[in-house]
């Protein structure tokens, strides 16, 4: 077996493993027109992304058995822009499955991820008992909610909001509205990659439209980026793709801007993370969820990882945890924190650990899933005691939110 990284010549294996796992892909939404002069050429795999595979040599073919890609995002967590690793694509050939590949490949790709510097690494499995031998847990999901429209013209319209239709002047005003409505959560993407479109005709182009929540000085407070699907009868939908807002004012207008669709789109479908943020917001509990895909993240690097969490500033102490049992990504080790004047400062030690994380352990303490007495509990950490509170005190705990696939 030979694992490599996958270039040009392999993308026609490649994109027949991924559609013998995952399907066919659906023909490009956009229509592919007479080649533009100004665009660059295709590439693939496509810009930033490592692709990897192995081979079968026996095969005098050299059969590509196994594959993955990775890719580098920023997440917002703790009010900070964490590199995070995104795996996907993963896929064993059928008959190949249950003899092993998947490890050599994770390792390889975990250790071009920090290579490059991540702190995290995150994915969406398909489920998630192939991740969790590599460290990986669950911290969160994306989801898809279904609101009844009407329901949405109930929201009232506050004083000194107003909407409108964005413009491609408005890109920067949106994308700040998106960073300030990120620093508050932990987990969504930072959206300043290769992967996100970086100019507003690109942006504006992926909708039906884009409306804004603006404030008296026309100062973005909100926007609904939305998708009208075919007709108006019973069955007739309309997505809002995303709903971001700086404050609960600029969210209702924008809610109640759906709303104003109910004699025509009877369904409102939200690409939401949970229900809770937008129990908040509903008058009624008629919210079901119709897709959900689960996600799970692991650190790769401790000190990295730990430097981006910002207590309150009168929170000061030290800590000396380990993290033993990660076979696969490299951070077992014993760590010191100390934290002082809203930082923590996170190095590796030889002292002696009161608490001992295994990888899945550690994940659902930094990302704030649960807090280090539930970890503890569920069999995923052991402690000698005495240092609960001050894992409390530093305020791991923000709602998580994911908002973007990959
Ligand atoms: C997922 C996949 C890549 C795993 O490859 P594989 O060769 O079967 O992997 P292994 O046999 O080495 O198994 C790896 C571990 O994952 C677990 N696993 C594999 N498939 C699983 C599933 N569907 N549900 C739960 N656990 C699963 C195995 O139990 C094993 O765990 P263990 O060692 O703790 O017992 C392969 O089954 C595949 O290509 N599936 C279809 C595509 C897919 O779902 N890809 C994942 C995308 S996120």
């Amino acid at each position: 077996m030979t694992t490599r990284r996958l270039g040009p010549d392999d993308e026609k294996a490649s994109v027949r493993l991924g559609a013998e796992a995952f399907g066919e892909r659906p023909p490009s939404a956009t229509p592919s027109g007479p080649a533009d002069a100004d665009q660059p050429a295709r590439t693939w795999p496509p810009e930033g992304v490592v692709a990897l595979g192995t081979f079968d040599d026996d095969d005098d073919a050299g059969i590509l058995v196994a594959k993955l890609n990775g890719r580098p995002y920023d997440s917002w967590f703790h009010g900070s822009r964490v590199p995070t690793f995104g795996i996907a694509g993963v896929t064993v050939a059928a008959e190949r499955r249950g003899e092993g590949l998947l490890s050599p490949l994770m390792d390889e790709i975990l250790a071009e991820a920090r290579r490059q510097g991540a702190a995290i690494s995150t994915l969406f499995p398909t489920a998630p008992g192939i991740y969790r031998r590599f460290g990986y847990e669950l911290v969160a999901e994306l989801t898809t909610v279904s609101v009844p429209t009407a329901a949405l013209q109930r929201l009232g319209r506050a004083d000194g909001i107003r909407t409108r239709r964005a413009t491609e002047g408005d890109f920067d005003a949106v994308r700040r509205c998106y960073d300030r409505w990120g620093a508050q959560r932990n987990g969504p993407l930072t959206r300043d990659g290769v992967m996100f479109p970086a100019d507003a005709a690109e942006w504006l182009g992926g909708f039906t439209g884009v409306t804004l929540a603006v404030d008296a000085d026309d100062t973005v407070q909100g926007f609904l980026s939305w998708r009208r699907g075919p007709g108006y009868g019973p069955d007739a939908r309309i997505a809002a793709e995303d709903l971001v807002w700086s404050t609960g004012a600029a969210r209702d207008a924008l809610l109640s801007t759906l709303g104003s669709f109910a004699a025509v789109t009877p369904t409102t479908h939200l690409e939401s993370s949970g229900t809770a943020e937008l129990e908040l917001a509903l008058p009624v509990t008629a919210t079901s969820p119709v897709e959900r895909s689960p996600y799970m993240l692991r650190l790769l690097d401790v000190p990295a990882a730990f430097g981006a969490v910002r207590p309150a500033s009168g929170v000061t102490g030290s800590l000396v945890f380990s993290v033993v049992g990660d076979v696969h990504g490299g951070t077992d080790g014993t760590y010191r924190l100390d934290v002082d004047g809203g930082e923590v400062r996170c190095e590796p030690t030889d002292g002696e650990a009161t608490t001992a994380f295994s990888p899945r352990g550690l994940a659902l303490l930094w990302s704030g899933a649960l807090p280090h007495g539930r970890i503890v509990a569920e069999g995923l950490a052991r402690t000698r005691g005495g240092d609960e509170d001050l894992w409390d005190a530093l305020g791991l705990g923000r709602p998580l939110h994911i908002r973007d696939y990959f």
